[in-house]
């Protein structure tokens, strides 16, 4: 029987968001990138103080945010903060290196997670994160929990940026994943960690048609 409600989790570069993307438009599910909602949050911070920022300054955006997702005509996904269109902006480094920060926070989380139940109340949805198997959707019909090795996932996260005109570094790109994943690893509230119903994909040495057969066929199934 088709999956209604799948949760895909995994660490930081492991092609989560790129799959999902294509998944959901196969299956013809709503795609909800979590990462955004959190990166939206981190944005809306820079907007107004300067890092370091403390956990008061967090909160105090938080208070009155509006983070809405809305879908364009080929069905991306678009990122909304207070009404402004952040989707390109929240791709930056600065908002990278900020965003564990923010997400470790539990008012930012409460927050988020209670949005993204509202999303995926309906059913037909596939959802990408950190704790979406865990946590935000516990009794979702399909939990993947995507990774790769720390290599692969920045030279995947370096092909990226370069094309989107970023110079990068990989040795820097592979920093950055390994200190947010031991970030999002290490945090109190909702840590990365498969949900123990989860089925392990390893995309390292699969290409991205690979795994997208296999996430169709696990929903299939
Ligand atoms: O998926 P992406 O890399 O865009 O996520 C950015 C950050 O947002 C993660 O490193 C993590 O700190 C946070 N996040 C989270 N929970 C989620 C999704 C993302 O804490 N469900």
């Amino acid at each position: 029987m088709k999956k209604s409600v799948i949760a895909i989790d995994g660490p930081a570069g492991a092609g989560k968001s790129t799959i999902a993307k294509m998944a959901a438009k196969k299956l013809n599910y709503i795609y909800i990138d979590t990462g955004a909602m959190y990166r939206g949050v981190a944005w809306l911070v820079l907007q107004k103080y300067q890092v370091p920022v403390n956990t008061a300054q967090v909160l105090s955006v938080i208070e009155d945010i509006n983070v809405r997702l809305a879908y364009d005509d080929n069905g991306n996904m678009l990122i909304f903060v207070n009404e402004q269109d952040v989707s390109t902006a929240i791709r930056t480094p600065e908002v990278t290196a900020l965003v564990s920060q923010v997400a470790a926070i539990s008012e930012v989380r409460q927050k988020m997670v209670e949005l993204q139940r509202k999303m995926a109340q309906d059913g037909s949805v596939l959802m990408d994160g950190r704790d979406i198997g865990t946590c935000v959707l516990p009794n979702a019909d399909l939990k993947i929990y995507l990774t790769a090795s720390a290599d692969e996932r920045a030279n995947r996260r370096a092909k990226e940026m370069r094309e989107k005109g970023y110079d990068v570094d990989v040795e820097e790109i592979k920093k950055d994943i390994i200190a947010r994943d031991e970030a999002d690893m290490q945090r109190e509230v909702s840590p990365l960690k498969k949900a123990d119903d989860a089925i392990l994909l390893d995309t390292t040495k699969m290409t991205i048609d690979e795994v997208l057969q296999e996430i169709i066929r696990l929903a299939n199934a």
